[in-house]
C-alpha cells in the first residue's frame, strides 16, 4: 500500500426527502444562485418546480441556465460563466447527471478565470479558486457529485477533455435515489457500466498489498452486479437505486484509489470515442473494456484478472489461470450484454475511419502513454479500438 492524503469533503445527504436540507445548506455558501441543468428531464419529473418553490420559499435569488447537452459543450460553460458575471452570482447549483454537475464545475473555475475558459480545460491556464457549488443528482453514472474533475468537450476541435481542481469538488450532494426513477434503461445500464469501469480503473493496477482498497473495489462491482439489471427491469426499485446511486459516488471519490498507482487505461480511450461520434459515455465503456481486458491480460497480469474472477464472479480457483482469467472477462461481456449494452463499435455506426486519428488523440492527451496497469503506445490503443470493432 502507499502513502496517501485523505481528503474528500463534500457532504452527502442520502435518502427520501434530504432536499429538505436545500435551502439551508446553500444560505451557508450564498445567497444568488445559477440553476443549471440539462435537457428538461427534472422539468418532466417534477424535480424542477420542487427546487423553484424551495429556493422562492426561503428568498433566495436565482438566474437559470437550463439546455445542458450530454457531453456538455464549451459554449455551455461560457454561457454560464457570463450569467455568473452579468448577475453576480455566488453560488451554482447543479440539479442531474455528470453533464450539468461537469459543466457547473468547468462555470464554477471559469467565473475566476479572466481569458476563455477552454484554456483551464488543456491546462493553458491554472485554476486558483472556484465559486462554491452543490448538487442535486438525479442519475447514478459518473461519480461528479463527489469528485472534483469535469469532462468537457470542444466539439470544433474534437476534443473531450478532463481537468479538474480541489476548489471544484461540490460543498454538497442531495442524494435522492427516487429521483432516479425515472432515468430511462439505456441510461441506467450506461450508468451501471461507468461505475463498474471507474471501480476498474482503480482495481487493475500494479501496487501489491493494497488489500483493503481491492476489496472495497470488489465490494462496489459486486453492488453494480447485483442491483443493475434490477434497476433496469424494476425501476422503482429503491433497494437497487439507492444502492447503485451510493455506489456511484464511492467509486471515484478517490476512497479506491487511495494506497495505489493507478493512471486510468479505458476512460482516456473512451473518451475519444465519445469527443468523435458524441455517444454515451458509459455504452462506449462497454464497447471497449472486454476488448482492453483481452488485450493486457499476460503473464505479468493474470494473477489480478485471477483475483477478480474468484472474488467478484465467484469462479472456482482450482483451476489453470488463463481459464479463471478468459471466464472473469467473458462473464463481464455477458453481463454488460445482460443490461442491454452494444459490445461493439459497428453496433453505434463506428467504423474504421477515424480509429487512427483517436488512437493518437488518446496517447497525445496522456503525455504519450495511456494507463499503467500495461502502459499502452499508440499501436496498442489503435489495437483496442480494432479488436472493439
Ligand atoms: O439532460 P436531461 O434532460 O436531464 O436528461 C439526461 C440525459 O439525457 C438523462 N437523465 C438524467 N437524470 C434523469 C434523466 N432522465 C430521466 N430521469 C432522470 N432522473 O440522462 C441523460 C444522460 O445524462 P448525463 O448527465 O449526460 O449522464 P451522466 O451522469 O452519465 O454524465 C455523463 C458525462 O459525465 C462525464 C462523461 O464523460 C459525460 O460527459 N464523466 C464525468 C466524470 C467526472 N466528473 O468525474 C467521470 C466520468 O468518467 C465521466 O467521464
Ligand atoms: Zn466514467
Amino acid at each position: 500500500m502507499l502513502n496517501f492524503h485523505y481528503s474528500i469533503p463534500t457532504e452527502i445527504f442520502f435518502g427520501k426527502n434530504q432536499i429538505e436540507v436545500l435551502g439551508t445548506e446553500i444560505k451557508k455558501y450564498g445567497s444568488k444562485v445559477l440553476l443549471t441543468y440539462g435537457g428538461g428531464s427534472i422539468k418532466k419529473t417534477g424535480l424542477y418546480d420542487k427546487i423553484v418553490q424551495i429556493l422562492k420559499d426561503q428568498n433566495i435569488e436565482f438566474r437559470e441556465l437550463g439546455g445542458i447537452d450530454p457531453n456538455p459543450r464549451i459554449d455551455s460553460v461560457r454561457e454560464g460563466i457570463q450569467i455568473c458575471k452579468d448577475s453576480g452570482i455566488d453560488f451554482i447549483l447543479a440539479v442531474g447527471g455528470g453533464s450539468t454537475i461537469d459543466c457547473s464545475k468547468a462555470i464554477a473555475a471559469g467565473y475566476f478565470y479572466d481569458g476563455d475558459p477552454w484554456d483551464l480545460v488543456i491546462g493553458k491556464a491554472t485554476i486558483k479558486k472556484a465559486l462554491p457549488l452543490g448538487t442535486v443528482l438525479t442519475i447514478a453514472a459518473t461519480g461528479s457529485e463527489m469528485d472534483s474533475a469535469a469532462v468537457i468537450t470542444n466539439p470544433e476541435t474534437n476534443q473531450k477533455l478532463v481537468f479538474g481542481h480541489p476548489a471544484m469538488a461540490p460543498e454538497f450532494s442531495i442524494l435522492d435515489p427516487t429521483y432516479t426513477f425515472t432515468v430511462p434503461a439505456k441510461q441506467t445500464a450506461a450508468g451501471v457500466v461507468d461505475i463498474m469501469s471507474h471501480t476498474f480503473e482503480s482495481y487493475f493496477t500494479r501496487t501489491k498489498g493494497a488489500y483493503l482498497p481491492d476489496r472495497l473495489a470488489e465490494a462496489i462491482l459486486k453492488t453494480c452486479i447485483n442491483y443493475g439489471q434490477l434497476a433496469v427491469t424494476e425501476p422503482e426499485n429503491y433497494e437497487a437505486r439507492a444502492n447503485l446511486m451510493w455506489a456511484s459516488s464511492l467509486a471515484i471519490n478517490g476512497l479506491l484509489g487511495y494506497g495505489k498507482d493507478a493512471i486510468w487505461s479505458v476512460h482516456p480511450i473512451e473518451h475519444e470515442l465519445s469527443a468523435y461520434y458524441d455517444i454515451t459515455h458509459g455504452i462506449g465503456l462497454a464497447i471497449l473494456t472486454p476488448p482492453w481486458m483481452e488485450y493486457v491480460l499476460d503473464d505479468e497480469r493474470v494473477d489480478k484478472f485471477v483475483e477478480y474472477g474468484v472474488n467478484v464472479w465467484d469462479i472456482d480457483q482450482n483451476q489453470d489461470k488463463y481459464a479463471i482469467a478468459h471466464e472473469a472477462i467473458d462473464k463481464t461481456k455477458q453481463y454488460f450484454a445482460s443490461l442491454g449494452m452494444p459490445l461493439t463499435l459497428k453496433e453505434v455506426g463506428i467504423g474504421e475511419d477515424n480509429l487512427e486519428k483517436m488512437a493518437k488523440a488518446a496517447v497525445d492527451h496522456n503525455n504519450g502513454t495511456v494507463g499503467n496497469f500495461k502502459p499502452l503506445s499508440y499501436e496498442d490503443v489503435l489495437n483496442i479500438y480494432k479488436k472493439a470493432l
